[in-house]
C-alpha cells in the first residue's frame, strides 16, 4: 500500500503485503530480545524432555491453555466446569465448556498431524473446523469485519477466496523457507499474517494461537506442546490488538515482534517454574503414599492422580490399576491422607487433586 494512502479500517485489506516483510525484522532490539527468549525456551524444552510421563504433564497444560485461548474470545468457563468435563467421558458440560475442550482436540490433533505432513492450509482449516464443530471453510463472501466491544470497526480483512488462498499460500512458503530466520521472529511474523488474512469467518484468533505452538514443535524449538501464550495475551491485552493493528497501520514489524518475543520469555519462564513445580509436587506425594500407605502405592496410581486435576474411579479401573471396588478404596484412602479431596457433584464423585490444581491456574 502506498504510504500516501491511510489505512481505512472499512475497506476490506486486500492490499495486505505479502511476506516476508520487505522492513528489516532482525533490528538490534530484536536481536537481544530473541537472545533471551530463545535461551529460557531452551531450558523448558530440557526440562520437558526429563519429566517421565509427558502426556501427563501436558493434559494440564493444554487443558489451561483452550480455557484461556478461549476466553480471550469471550467463551468461558471455569476451572471447576472445565475439570469436570475433563473426567466426564460423557461430554455433559455446558457450551463454552465443550468449545473448550475441542481446542484442546484442535490442538492434539494439528499437533499428532505434523509427524505427518506440513503446516499449510488444510491443517489450518481442519484445526478450525475443529474447534468450532462447523463445516467452515475459507470465506467466500464478504461481511467478516473486526469490532471492538462497543462496535467500532477496527480492520476488515482481505475479501475473496483466491485472494485469500494466495495470501495462504505465500504465509506456508514464509513458514517453510530455509531463510535463516530466527523461529521465534518467524512465529510473531506468522501470526499477524495469518490473523490479518482472517481467511475463516470465525475461529482465527484461536486457530492463529494453536499455529503458534506448532509452528515451534515444527521448527524443532520444542517436541512437545508446552509453551503457550494465552495467559500472557490476556494479561497483556492491550499491546496484543496495539501491535496487530501497528503492523497494519505503520508497517511497525518490531513492536509486534517485540511484544511476541517478550510474552515468550515470559511464559517460557513461568512454565518452566511450573513443570519443575508439578514435578516436585509428585515426588513429595510418590515418598509420602509409598511410605504411608505402601499396600496402595504403585508408580502408575501416582501418575494416574497426576494425569487429570480431577480423577474419578474410573480412570484408575482404565489404567488397568484395580477394580472398581478396589479403585474406590484406593482414592478414599488418598483423601483421607489429604492426598486427594473427595468432592461430590450430583451423583459423581471426584478426587481432586488441589496441589496440581493450585499450579496449573497460577
Ligand atoms: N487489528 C487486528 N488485525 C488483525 N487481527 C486482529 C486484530 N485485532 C484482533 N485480531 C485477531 O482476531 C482474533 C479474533 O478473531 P476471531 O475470528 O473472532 O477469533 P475466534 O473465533 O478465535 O474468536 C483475535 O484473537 C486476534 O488474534
Ligand atoms: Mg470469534
Amino acid at each position: 500500500m502506498p504510504p500516501f494512502m491511510p489505512f481505512d479500517p472499512l475497506r476490506p485489506f486486500n492490499d495486505l503485503p505479502d511476506l516476508p516483510p520487505t522492513v528489516e525484522l532482525e533490528s538490534r532490539a530484536i536481536l537481544k530480545q530473541a537472545i533471551a527468549s530463545n535461551r529460557v525456551l531452551a531450558d523448558l524444552r530440557g526440562l520437558a524432555r526429563q519429566i517421565p510421563n509427558q502426556a501427563m504433564l501436558i493434559n494440564g497444560l493444554v487443558l489451561q491453555e483452550a480455557r484461556l485461548s478461549s476466553e480471550i474470545e469471550n467463551i468461558v468457563t471455569t476451572n471447576d466446569e472445565l475439570y469436570r468435563a475433563d473426567a466426564d467421558a460423557n461430554g455433559n458440560t455446558d457450551s463454552p465448556t465443550k468449545e473448550v475442550l475441542r481446542y484442546r482436540q484442535a490442538l492434539y490433533h494439528g499437533f499428532r498431524a505434523l509427524k505427518a505432513r506440513p503446516l499449510a492450509t488444510n491443517l489450518f482449516i481442519e484445526i478450525a473446523r475443529m474447534i468450532k464443530e462447523v463445516e467452515l471453510d475459507i470465506r467466500k463472501v464478504p461481511g467478516t469485519a473486526l469490532q471492538t466491544p462497543s462496535g467500532k470497526v477496527i480492520y476488515t480483512p482481505p475479501v475473496g477466496e483466491g485472494l485469500i488462498r494466495d495470501k495462504l499460500h505465500n504465509l506456508e512458503c514464509f513458514i517453510h523457507a530455509r531463510d535463516g530466520l530466527d523461529p521465534l521472529i518467524k512465529m510473531a511474523v506468522t501470526h499477524y499474517q495469518f490473523e490479518a488474512i482472517h481467511p475463516f469467518e470465525d475461529g482465527n484468533g484461536r486457530t492463529g494461537r494453536i499455529l503458534n505452538v506448532l509452528l515451534l514443535v515444527d521448527q524443532g524449538l520444542l517436541d512437545i506442546p508446552v509453551l503457550f501464550l494465552s495467559g500472557y495475551i490476556m494479561a497483556n491485552k492491550g499491546g496484543y490488538y496495539d501491535g496487530l493493528r501497528g503492523v497494519t497501520e505503520r508497517q511497525d514489524w518490531e513492536s509486534w515482534i517485540l511484544y511476541m518475543l517478550k510474552a515468550v520469555e515470559v511464559t517460557a519462564g513461568e512454565t518452566f517454574n511450573k513443570v519443575q513445580r508439578i514435578h516436585e509436587l509428585m515426588e513429595r506425594v510418590r515418598e509420602l503414599v509409598s511410605r504411608e500407605a505402601p499396600g496402595i502405592y504403585s508408580k502408575d496410581l501416582i501418575e494416574a492422580i497426576f494425569r487429570h486435576p480431577y480423577t474419578k474411579i474410573q480412570f484408575l479401573v482404565d489404567a488397568g490399576l484395580a477394580k472398581r471396588q478396589t479403585a474406590s478404596a484406593y482414592l478414599q484412602t488418598l483423601a483421607g491422607m489429604g492426598v486427594l479431596r473427595a468432592s461430590k457433584h450430583g451423583r459423581e464423585m471426584y478426587y481432586i487433586n488441589d496441589g496440581l490444581l493450585t499450579e496449573l491456574v497460577r
